[in-house]
């Protein structure tokens, strides 16, 4: 009598474990949840646009956000929490070594400017001067927004859809 009360409360706990067990959230990797990415656009968003974390290597990431007090001549520091935060926001997103971004780029090669990435100057070589850091409302072909628009911060770039600014559409 005893002994089977005793086997049904362990078979009720055992029962009440396994159902729990099952209705655990399935666990997110890091960097990966909403948050992460509102943190991203909000931190690294003020200067130049938060470059999509698809146009450079993990490694590159992690050598850019492990130098922000010397930022491209910039303090761009971050605490330790956020700063880790978004370094798992950019290596959970970041370019695999077979995307077409990363073409001549070596494994050991750690690349911190896309504008310097040679898919990038190959695609921007036909450019001239004169619409880029000879025009005011660019600059820089670090503001990729002032010519692809506002995709460019979603990693949309498509050249049918670039305006340059005061020369309009380019047509190639
Ligand atoms: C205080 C302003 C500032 C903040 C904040 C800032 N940056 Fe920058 N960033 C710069 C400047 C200045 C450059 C160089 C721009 C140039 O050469 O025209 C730059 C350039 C870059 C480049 C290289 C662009 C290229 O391809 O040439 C990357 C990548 C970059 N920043 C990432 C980040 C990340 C990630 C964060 C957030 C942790 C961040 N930045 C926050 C000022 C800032
Ligand atoms: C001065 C304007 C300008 C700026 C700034 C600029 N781009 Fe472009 N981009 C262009 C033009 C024009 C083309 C099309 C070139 C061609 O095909 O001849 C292009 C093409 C591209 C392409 C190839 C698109 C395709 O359809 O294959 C990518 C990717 C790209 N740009 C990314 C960027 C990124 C990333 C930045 C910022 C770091 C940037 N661009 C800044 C003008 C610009």
């Amino acid at each position: 009598m005893m002994m089977t009360n005793v086997n049904t409360k362990k078979a009720a706990a055992m029962f009440v474990m396994m159902s729990k067990k099952n209705t655990l959230p399935t666990p997110k990797s890091p960097g990966t949840s909403t948050a992460d990415a509102t943190r991203y656009q909000e931190e690294c968003g003020s200067c130049h646009l938060a470059y999509p974390a698809k146009l450079l290597p993990a490694r590159s990431w992690h050598q850019i956000m492990t130098t922000l007090p010397d930022h491209f001549g910039d303090d761009a520091s971050l605490d330790e929490g956020l700063q880790a935060e978004i370094l798992a926001y950019l290596s959970a997103h970041s370019a695999s070594n077979k995307s077409r971004m990363m073409k001549g780029v070596g494994y050991d090669d750690v690349p911190l400017r896309i504008t310097e990435l040679n898919f990038f100057t190959r695609k921007h070589r036909k450019i001239p001067e004169r619409m880029v850091q000879g025009n005011p409302e660019v600059g820089s072909f670090t503001q990729c927004n002032a010519c692809h628009g506002s995709g460019a911060v979603k990693g949309k770039f498509n050249e049918h859809t670039v305006d340059i600014p005061g020369f309009g559409r380019w047509d190639d």
